[in-house]
């Protein structure tokens, strides 16, 4: 892979490049959000700014000069161990083909998560496929999965967004069974 983190997959669909954003991409990642219920929606200068600090832990998906997946994150600072996963999306015409399981696997691998030994994102309870990626995910990976209430309707959305629960994918375990 080169520093563009440029790789190519093939899928039921055809060859799929998966890269790294760059601003450029910002108003297409805003557009395909926008297609992509039920995802938040932010301003596209959120997207912008993704794309630009934001590059090393974001990654997408694109067929035929076509934005059709896209996957943000963060190391969060005070937990340089753990990726924590914003938002995932696929255009509707490419779900079901494992295109979203790819994207966050060749996302764990890059160099800066080398020391990342956690996936976390939150997700809503009526969120199937949301929870439906992350489940293989961990499955795959035969890491252990936890999730609690964390950003609550009450407490924290002020009734105007559904719990979001932390989900916890720890893959250190893994990684030491491996050794082992
Ligand atoms: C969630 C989403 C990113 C999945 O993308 P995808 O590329 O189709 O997912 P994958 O093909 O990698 O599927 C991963 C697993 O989830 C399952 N899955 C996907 N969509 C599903 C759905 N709607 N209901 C139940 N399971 C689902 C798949 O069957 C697969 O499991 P399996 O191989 O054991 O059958 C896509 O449906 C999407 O963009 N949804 C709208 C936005 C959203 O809700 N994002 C997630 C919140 S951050």
């Amino acid at each position: 892979m080169s520093e563009e983190f440029r790789m190519i997959i093939e899928t039921p669909k055809g060859a799929v490049r998966l890269r790294k954003p760059k601003v450029e991409d910002g108003s297409n990642v805003w557009d395909l959000i926008g297609r992509c219920k039920p995802l938040d929606e932010n301003s596209m200068y959120f997207n912008l700014v993704q794309c630009d600090h934001f590059a090393e832990t974001c990654i997408l998906a694109e067929q035929d000069g076509e934005l059709i997946g896209w996957i943000s994150g963060h190391i969060p600072p005070e937990k340089p161990d753990t990726l924590f996963v914003w938002q995932v999306a696929v255009d509707g015409r490419a779900r079901g083909m494992g295109l979203a399981h790819k994207m966050l696997d060749a996302l764990i691998q890059r160099p800066v998560c080398d020391a990342v030994v956690r996936i976390e994102t939150t997700i809503t309870k009526e969120n199937d496929a949301s929870w439906a990626l992350f489940r293989k995910f961990a499955r795959e990976s035969d890491a252990e999965i936890s999730d609690e209430p964390h950003f609550e309707r009450g407490a924290h959305f002020d009734g105007a967004h559904d719990t979001e629960h932390l989900v916890s994918i720890e893959l250190e375990a893994e990684a030491e069974r491996s050794a082992a």
